[in-house]
């Protein structure tokens, strides 16, 4: 059985507003019957990922996923205090776990809830280099009805300048189907600090 039809992203490469169609396509029929936000996430973190490495080649994205606005928990009886971003689903190689409002590309764009073109990283102050091969990046917001940060979609490519204009439109009505498709309740739950190291 196959489990999900994928569009000819390789055939649309030279028109990224037909490209971008048939992926905003792709992500609502993925979330389409599911709400839960940790399965809507991958998949779309998957669906992105190759759709852009099969119209684009390997250079078409390097890594693609989400980072959580959560809550920071104080720890033991302590309130949540001020959000910070956490990892959650992606494609790509082992990324930071959080990322403080006030750091790097995806802090950017959670203090402004505003996409972020970087066309050069290195020329973007406090860039956090997860992939040394990373040479552009944007980053998108993903916002509830009441305009309150839920999560950023984050892309890198191996290439300066990337994404364009076109990417930040497509890339942001995916944002919006993904942050209307799921429940985030559970999925924004205060994460505890990390627990001390273990010894291995
Ligand atoms: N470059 C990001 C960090 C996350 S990785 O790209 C996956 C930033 O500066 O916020």
């Amino acid at each position: 059985m196959s489990c999900h039809e994928r569009p000819d992203y390789a055939a649309l490469a030279a028109d990224k507003e037909r490209f971008y169609a048939a992926l905003e396509r792709e992500v609502r029929s993925l979330v389409a019957d599911e709400r839960d936000a940790g399965s809507n996430l991958a998949n779309t973190a998957s669906a992105l990922y190759h759709a852009l490495r099969a119209a684009r080649g390997p250079g078409g994205t390097n890594w693609a996923g989400f980072y959580l606005a959560k809550p920071r928990s104080g720890g033991g009886d302590e309130p949540a205090a001020a959000s910070e971003l956490v990892l959650g689903p992606f494609c790509g190689l082992p990324a930071v776990t959080r990322i403080p409002f006030d750091k790097g590309v995806c802090g950017a764009c959670a203090r402004t809830r505003e996409t972020v073109l970087v066309r050069d990283v290195h020329a973007f102050p406090g860039h956090i280099a997860c992939d040394a091969a990373s040479n552009s990046e944007i980053v998108v917001p993903l916002l509830s009805p009441a305009g309150d940060l839920l999560a950023v979609l984050d892309l890198d490519c191996p290439d300066v300048g990337g994404f364009d204009e076109a990417d930040q439109q497509g890339l942001e009505a995916v944002a919006a189907i993904v942050a209307q498709g799921c429940d985030w309740d559970a999925a924004l739950i205060p994460a505890k600090p990390a627990a001390p190291r273990l010894a291995v």
